[in-house]
């Protein structure tokens, strides 16, 4: 993955556990993203036994049947293969009018297309996005939720984290800097860790 995060171990396994292997992806690309922030603060503070691997899905063309029916661009290939290998899909989604953007959504249709299984059959899923507004991407986890449970995915019901009014709570530096924030998405992702863990 050249523009992407490599593969890291963050932690070591305990002695009982296997890793986990979490692919992490932020639906904007903004320079100061709330929702890249967010994805930022949770990779620092992912559980011991947990393996990150970012992929930007900007790097994805826009989805076009005669572009698969040619065979799948390198790219497409590298984010199916990264997403199958994966036991847990860590989602963060901005809210683009009542919706999630164009961008997550067609990492989404890419991963759905053949071969069988689909990337997205029984795989694990966390979702979370950020937002100045007041709602906290509520509608966009929800249309995200809807086209994954289509897909057979796993979509963690709950914790959910829906950060409304998110300037208040990153520093200038886009630093999370809310402690009450912090301790919901350390919880968050141990009960993401968890939900993977009863799959894999
Ligand atoms: C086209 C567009 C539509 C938007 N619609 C919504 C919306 O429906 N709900 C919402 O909470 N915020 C909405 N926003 C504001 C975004 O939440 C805000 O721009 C946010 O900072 C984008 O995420 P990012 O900081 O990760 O880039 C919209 C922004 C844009 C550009």
């Amino acid at each position: 993955m050249s523009s992407d995060a490599a593969s890291s171990p963050t932690a070591s396994a305990t002695a009982h556990e296997n890793p986990i292997s979490l692919l992490a992806m932020a639906g904007s690309q903004r320079r100061r993203s709330f929702n890249r922030a967010l994805l930022r603060a949770a990779l620092e503070r992912t559980p011991a036994g947990v393996r990150v691997r970012e992929f930007d899905p900007s790097r994805l063309p826009f989805y076009d049947g005669d572009v698969e029916a040619a065979g799948d661009p390198e790219v497409v290939a590298e984010f199916k293969a990264a997403v199958h290998a994966s036991d847990l899909v860590l989602l963060v989604t901005p809210e683009y009018n009542a919706g999630l953007p164009a961008v997550l959504k067609n990492a989404v249709d890419w991963g759905s297309r053949p071969p069988r299984p689909q990337a997205w059959d029984a795989k694990p899923v966390a979702i979370m996005g950020a937002t100045p507004g007041r709602l906290g991407t509520a509608l966009a986890q929800r249309s995200l939720r809807e086209s994954l449970a289509g897909l057979n995915a796993r979509v963690m019901p709950q914790p959910r984290i829906l950060l409304a009014g998110a300037g208040k709570l990153f520093d200038e530096d886009l630093k999370l800097a809310d402690e009450a924030t912090l301790d919901r998405l350390a919880a968050f992702l141990d009960a993401a860790v968890a939900w993977a863990r009863r799959f894999s």
